[in-house]
């Protein structure tokens, strides 16, 4: 079958200090998943400690998510095209169409940051098939992460924080990071050919971590999944969009969704036993089999101010049978720090505005 590609790329410069905005955040009060995971000791990351990196890049957003804080929420349906039901036994692939919500959102911790195109995107989706299962998966516009560990993504954090004497990050705390992470540097440099597409509409989104899917018969395969958009790929040098506009990319977003529901096939990629399942820096060899596992459909947008991601944790081990972790270490670290940062969120007071796209944005928008 045919590989699911979109295409055009973005200059390298400036990327790492982007995704140094990936953030971090690990725990507070989810220290018991974390330990349990084993990827938490206390001579080598505690949960404060992550929590003050955090807060050192971005600096303090009350009542907003630790990392990803810049979103909106969406709604739609995901229709199966059966061609994953041989793989996995998950009710969602089963012939028929299930509710999903969504969030589009820009990586970095920052709520009310400007939209650029070098700012990682990410498309997070929570599948509601009836019977009470649940899917939810977070995936970005980045063909591999940019660390394999949480050690490695507390590092980067750390060195990407800005010193209080220049407002800057200091340049030799991020040249002894990458000293020390040579796969950060491989990873970055696969990152910087990437195509970056004119918005949310047209990129391609990748869950990067391996999973697996396992069948009705009990066999496993190991799996990676995107979602490739039925939109035309138009680079994003090419778009006649309103950069200087900060919120642009979302305006975009709500305004196409507005004129027309937007799609993104399921495209899974199929493992085989040599490819790394362990590390998300690694990419799978480009020949994988991959198969269509259905289409997602948005047609709705709602600020998140209010709106019905808003409280949804897309905690990527909320899985339901048929879907398995692999032995990613990111897997556990992201479940513990997603539980730490929305249960934060969720205690605080909010910071105003409660959102950088508001329901007044949405409702003139969407009647334009
Ligand atoms: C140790 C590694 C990582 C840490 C500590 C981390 C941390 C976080 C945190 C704290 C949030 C906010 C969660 C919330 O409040 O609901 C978040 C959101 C997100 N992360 Fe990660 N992350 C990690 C790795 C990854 C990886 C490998 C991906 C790959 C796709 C990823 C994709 C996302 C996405 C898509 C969101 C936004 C979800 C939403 O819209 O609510 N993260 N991350």
């Amino acid at each position: 079958m045919a590989r699911f590609e979109a295409a055009g790329p973005l200059p390298g410069s400036a990327v790492l200090v982007r995704l140094g905005a990936i953030g971090a955040v690990m725990l507070s009060v989810a220290g018991a998943f974390a330990y349990t995971a084993g990827w938490l000791s206390p001579q080598r990351l505690t949960q404060d400690g992550m929590m003050d990196a955090f807060e050192d890049a971005n600096g303090a957003h009350p009542g907003f998510r630790r990392n990803h804080a810049k979103g909106v929420c969406v709604t739609g349906w995901f229709e199966t095209s059966g061609q994953a039901v041989p793989l996995s036994k998950a009710a969602l692939f089963r012939p028929g169409t299930v509710p999903v919500v969504g969030r589009f959102a820009l990586a970095g911790g920052m709520p009310l940051q400007a939209d650029s195109p070098a700012t990682v995107r990410s498309m997070a989706l929570r599948f509601l098939p009836p019977g009470g299962e649940e899917w939810r998966t977070g995936m970005n516009n980045i063909p591999v992460f940019v660390v394999n560990s949480a050690r490695g993504f507390y590092d980067q954090i750390s060195a990407s924080a800005r010193d209080p004497a220049t407002g800057k990050p200091d340049p030799e705390k991020m040249k002894a990071f990458l000293a020390a992470h040579p796969e950060t540097v491989r990873a970055l440099a696969i990152i910087a050919k990437r195509p970056v597409s004119s918005g949310f509409a047209n990129s391609t989104f990748n869950g990067l971590d391996a999973f697996r899917f396992v069948n009705a018969a009990g066999a496993a395969v190991p799996v990676r999944w995107s979602t490739v958009p039925v939109q035309p790929f138009v680079a994003h040098d090419a778009a006649p969009s309103e950069m200087s506009d900060p919120n642009y990319l979302f305006k975009d977003l709500i305004d196409q969704i507005a004129q027309h529901p937007l799609q993104w096939r399921l495209v899974i990629t199929v493992g085989q036993e040599s490819d790394p399942t362990n590390d998300a820096t690694l990419p799978w060899p480009a020949d994988r089999h991959q198969i269509d596992a259905g289409t997602v459909t948005i047609d709705h947008a709602e600020s998140e101010d209010g709106g019905n991601c808003t409280a949804v944790n897309y905690d990527p081990l909320v899985l339901p049978p048929g879907i398995e972790p692999s032995d990613d270490p990111l897997l556990s670290a992201r479940s513990a720090a997603y539980a730490a940062s929305f249960t934060l969120r969720a205690g605080e007071q909010h910071e105003k505005p409660a959102s950088a796209v508001t329901p007044q944005d949405i409702r003139a928008r969407s009647k334009s």
